[in-house]
């Protein structure tokens, strides 16, 4: 009980910190910039002749959990506006858990709004992977079009030529070097690059357009996603800081009363309401790029994130239409940048979205209901598992390196431009280690990446890593969020 009053009242006091900005921001852009943009769409005429290609795309939401609604949603909307683009569902491949549009939680059963006044953007997602077949190696096998290695799921893959183009949106948690997945085990960035590099290898695309939402999403390219490949890739995030949500409970524009959960996140929805607005065939990756940037910086406040893009910058003069196609109701909607921008006043830490969620529920419930008992606990859980996942951490640290180096060597940052870990496997290897002995680090503990990669790159061992580990704990909460069910290590 003790620690359920001490835990409430620090998140008491962050909500308040959160409390301080209000009202809704309108930015208007002067009109030279549309003149500058307009001159830029002529600019590229012949580089956007699709007579020949097919147009793929691959989607992954990687949550699961009803506090987690936002990633779902985000997908499902991603799916709408490519499917109103023109894309077909053969050539489109969705992979999400599944678990919101019918979760006890939804106010709305069977429907999923990503925004405040949002139509339902569930109706007619292809179920092509979900539940456990959400797994990084359907993943990788859908991207490289083999079907041999795919276990469940639909079996739709990209079946792509060289003529084609492919586009690649992700949402979900992450941390630096990792993304997350509703099965075990998450997703490393080297991986990834890996598959991006064997896919250009195959000699099966013409070019390929990855837009990522994640924190730290920077991470998963920078220093190793090289240029050549064809691939321009855009990220809610540079590699050390979080992404944010929006349209959460407490924001303006807030979600509907009834919902106790974020509808999107930040990134994602500057994205899809930009292109659900315009005629693709006259707006570039470039001009996307520039606005969701800014709009995902939201005024350079501490509720927004830096938009980064890796790879063949010289992609993005290239128009949107040919990876999402267009909507022919948008015809005569050229994009113009003088929209007005809806600033999010309140977005919320991606690692914190489940905590609002948490509390929401509790502030709503009936006084001694089950309902209220049951949220302060899930709270108290994730609080639990954060305290107990961020001491362990540090103390590893100070075990292997001393009282004072110990919280130095975890804080470090590599210069722009590098990796955050040049031996993967050891990064594997140890972050396996840290879980046998202490749970899971789950959704939040991703966060704890760099940290051990420092670990890595300061010569550490698997038997050190382990013997640390094993001292710093002796026991860990037995909550699902330190489940090894969800984690990295299988
Ligand atoms: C496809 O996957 C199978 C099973 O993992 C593997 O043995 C095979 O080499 C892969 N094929 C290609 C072309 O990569
Ligand atoms: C676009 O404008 C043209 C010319 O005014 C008109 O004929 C056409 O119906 C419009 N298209 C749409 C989708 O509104």
């Amino acid at each position: 009980m003790m620690f359920w009053f001490a835990a409430g009242a620090s998140f008491l006091l962050a909500l308040s910190i959160l409390a301080v900005a209000d009202g809704r921001n309108l930015i208007k852009l002067p009109s030279e910039a549309r003149q500058f943009f307009g001159l830029f769409d002529d600019s590229n005429g012949d580089a956007n002749d699709d007579t020949v290609g097919t147009k793929w795309a691959v989607l992954l939401a990687g949550s699961t959990g009803y506090w987690n609604y936002r990633h779902q949603a985000d997908l499902c909307h991603a799916y709408q506006i490519l499917k109103r683009g023109g894309l077909k569902d053969e050539n489109i491949i969705i992979f999400m858990y599944d678990d919101i549009a019918y979760n006890e939680e939804n106010p709305r059963p069977g429907v999923i709004i990503n925004s405040p006044h949002g139509e339902d953007v569930y109706k007619g997602v292809p179920k092509d992977y979900v539940g456990d077949d959400v797994t990084v190696n359907n993943f990788f096998a859908v991207i490289l079009g083999n079907r041999t290695a795919l276990t469940g799921g639909s079996r739709k893959v990209v079946h792509s030529g060289p003529n084609d183009h492919i586009f690649i949106y992700y949402a979900d948690h992450g941390g630096p070097g990792v993304l997350g997945m509703p099965t075990n085990p998450y997703l490393y960035a080297n991986d990834l690059v890996d598959v991006l590099k064997k896919k250009h290898a195959s000699g099966t695309y013409k070019s390929l357009v990855f837009y990522l939402e994640a924190c730290e999403s920077g991470s998963i390219f920078e220093g190793l996603l090289p240029e050549g490949l064809n691939i321009y890739a855009t990220t809610a995030s540079n590699s050390e800081e979080s992404s944010w949500g929006t349209y959460c409970p407490g924001d303006n524009p807030g979600p509907p009363p009834e919902y106790e959960t974020c509808l999107g996140d930040l990134y994602s929805v500057a994205w899809m309401e930009d292109s659900e607005i315009h005629n693709l065939q006259k707006e570039t990756l470039r001009q996307q790029y520039q606005l969701v940037r800014r709009r995902t910086a939201n005024q350079n406040s501490y509720y927004g994130s830096h938009v980064m893009q890796y790879g063949d910058l010289k992609l993005s003069m290239e128009n949107l239409f040919l990876y999402m196609g267009t909507n022919p109701a948008n015809d005569n909607h050229s994009f113009v940048d003088n929209n007005a921008l809806y600033l999010s006043s309140k977005a919320v830490n991606q690692r914190d979205a489940d905590l609002l969620h948490f509390w929401h529920k509790f502030l709503k419930a009936p006084e001694g209901s089950v309902r209220k008992f049951e949220a302060q606990k899930q709270l108290a859980n994730a609080m639990a598992h954060r305290t107990h996942i961020d001491s362990s951490i540090k103390l590893v640290g100070k075990l292997l390196f001393g009282i004072k180096k110990g919280p130095e060597v975890l804080k470090t940052i590599r210069p722009t431009g590098q990796p955050i870990v040049d031996d993967w496997d050891c990064l594997k290897s140890l972050v396996r280690s840290f879980e046998t002995h202490c749970g899971s680090l789950s959704q939040y503990g991703m966060k704890h990446m760099r940290s051990i990669a420092n670990i890595c790159n300061a010569g550490i061992k698997q038997e050190q890593m382990a013997e640390a580990s094993a001292q710093a704990c002796a026991s860990f909460p037995s909550s699902s969020w330190s489940s090894l069910y969800r984690g990295f290590s299988a």
